[in-house]
């Protein structure tokens, strides 16, 4: 295996005096898909911030492709990784088209001119089977569903080969939640993306993964394929979620 494309070096942030994660290590290989599961506040959005250097480490590093983070440009930095944020989190006043191209267009270098940012929004909603000619709306014009994947879509315009995915899917009914679910791991293997996907569904992070990272309190439990946690939980916290699972929609 070749060198990871992520990697925490004993990370460790605290907002004031409440640490968030302590010395926390992880290293992710290209194409892996790491479904992440844990309490409210343990500090899996944090995690995911930490990639795209929307926040630092107070002590340790994080390596993107290499990179230390610290000292990669921002701009460079996110257009190689995309970030659908909890809340989906679309800019109320662009329509769709615009929120799609905001990436590529903030950062300049792709090139995107009228005609081309709507050729390439037209694609992206197509790929997260939406129809493609609800570019001109605004966000309140959509259902929550398809808010979600034009938050998606936004994420994968500057064609980024690592997708930070914090919550998703959550506030759509289990019909579409399965779909985006299929479809996201239909883009997972056609694009050969890595993908860090923040969940508190446990079926969903089974069901997504190629491994799942449980965290409590700062720590990782477990980070295992999916049928290991299930068969060999690693600590109490986790053997208490996977027996959770049993009883319907559990999430933590
Ligand atoms: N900017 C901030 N200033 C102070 N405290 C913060 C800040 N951001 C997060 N925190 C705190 O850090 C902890 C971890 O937050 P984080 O957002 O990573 O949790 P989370 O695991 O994503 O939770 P949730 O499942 O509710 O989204 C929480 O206790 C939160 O209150
Ligand atoms: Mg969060």
């Amino acid at each position: 295996m070749g060198e990871p494309v992520i990697r925490f070096e004993k990370v460790s942030k605290a907002y004031g005096s409440q640490p968030v994660l302590k010395e926390f290590s992880l290293d992710i290989s290209q194409g892996e898909f790491l479904t992440i599961i844990g309490r409210s506040g343990c500090g899996k959005t944090t995690a995911l911030k930490l990639v795209n250097g929307l926040i630092s480490p107070d002590s340790g590093r994080v390596l993107v492709k290499g990179e230390d983070v610290a000292q990669a440009d921002p701009v460079r930095l996110r257009r190689q990784i995309g970030y659908a944020i909890q809340n989906v989190g679309l800019f109320p006043h662009m329509t769709v088209e615009k929120n799609i191209a905001y990436v590529p267009t903030i950062s300049g270098t792709a090139g995107w001119g009228k005609a081309e940012r709507r050729k390439r929004a037209q694609e992206l909603l197509t790929l997260v089977g939406l129809p493609a000619d609800l570019g001109g709306r605004f966000p309140r014009e959509l259902s929550g569903g398809q808010r979600q994947r034009v938050g998606i879509a936004r994420a994968l315009a500057a064609a980024p080969d690592i997708l930070l995915m914090d919550e998703p899917f959550g506030a759509v009914d289990a019909i579409t939640r399965e779909q985006l679910q299929d479809e996201i791991l239909r883009i997972h293997r056609e694009r050969g993306l890595t993908v860090l996907f923040v969940t508190h569904d446990i079926e969903e992070a089974m069901k997504l993964g190629t491994r799942t990272l449980v965290m409590e309190e700062g720590v990782a439990q477990q980070c295992d394929a999916p049928s290991r946690v299930l068969s060999a939980p690693a600590t109490e916290f986790v053997e208490k979620l996977v027996c959770r699972r049993r009883e319907p929609e559990v999430r933590v």
